[in-house]
């Protein structure tokens, strides 16, 4: 994968500000990808989303898993052309579709399986678009953050140089009900 340059080019991403992002821009660890993989339990059929996608990284590694297309949507533009070059250096922009929005009013219903890493009000928020707009047996994976009166179908912890992580597998129709 295309990695950022310089830690500048990084820390200019993080720290700026967005109007309308909700959650600060932090990247899934590489070594979490392929473990989101196994949980999603991604196949061919899968359409993958990433609500608020950062620089693609988790879409990008769901199409080179097989997944049948991807959808990275992200308020910010200048994460938004990094993910679409970083796709397209991994060979897999054909494959991904770009929204430049607010996941709060981008259309999800197509999704298989939606990948969030954002925070707990955050998918306390989004949780009536899951519910209405989301197909019975959609998985959602949620890193570090619990969907709030969701019943999770499994939790894997994962031990990392500095903290322990947690991945939440939910599907729909199980977990909301
Ligand atoms: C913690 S980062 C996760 C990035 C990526 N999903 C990953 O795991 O590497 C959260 C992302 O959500 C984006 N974001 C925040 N609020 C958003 C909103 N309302 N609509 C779309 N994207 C948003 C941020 O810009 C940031 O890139």
């Amino acid at each position: 994968m295309n990695v950022f340059q310089n830690y500048e080019e990084v820390l200019g991403l993080v720290s700026s500000y967005y109007e309308g992002a909700r959650v600060p821009w932090v990247p899934t660890r590489e070594e979490l990808l392929d473990i989101v993989m196994k949980l999603a339990n991604i196949s061919h059929d899968d359409i993958f989303y990433d609500l608020g996608c950062g620089d693609g990284r988790v879409v990008i590694q769901a199409i080179k898993k097989g997944a049948q297309k991807g959808v990275c949507v992200e308020i910010n533009p200048t994460l938004i052309e990094k993910a679409k070059e970083n796709a397209r250096s991994e060979a897999v922009l054909s494959r991904i579709e770009f929204i430049n929005e607010d996941f709060f009013r981008a259309p999800i219903s197509d999704a298989t399986i939606i990948y969030m890493y954002l925070l707990t009000s955050v998918n306390k928020a989004l949780k009536p678009k899951l519910e209405s707009e989301l197909k019975k047996g959609t998985r959602i994976v949620t890193l570090d953050f619990e969907i709030p009166g969701w019943k999770p179908v499994q939790i894997v912890e994962v031990a990392l140089p500095m903290r322990t992580a947690r991945l939440y597998l939910y599907v729909k129709g199980y977990s909301d009900v």
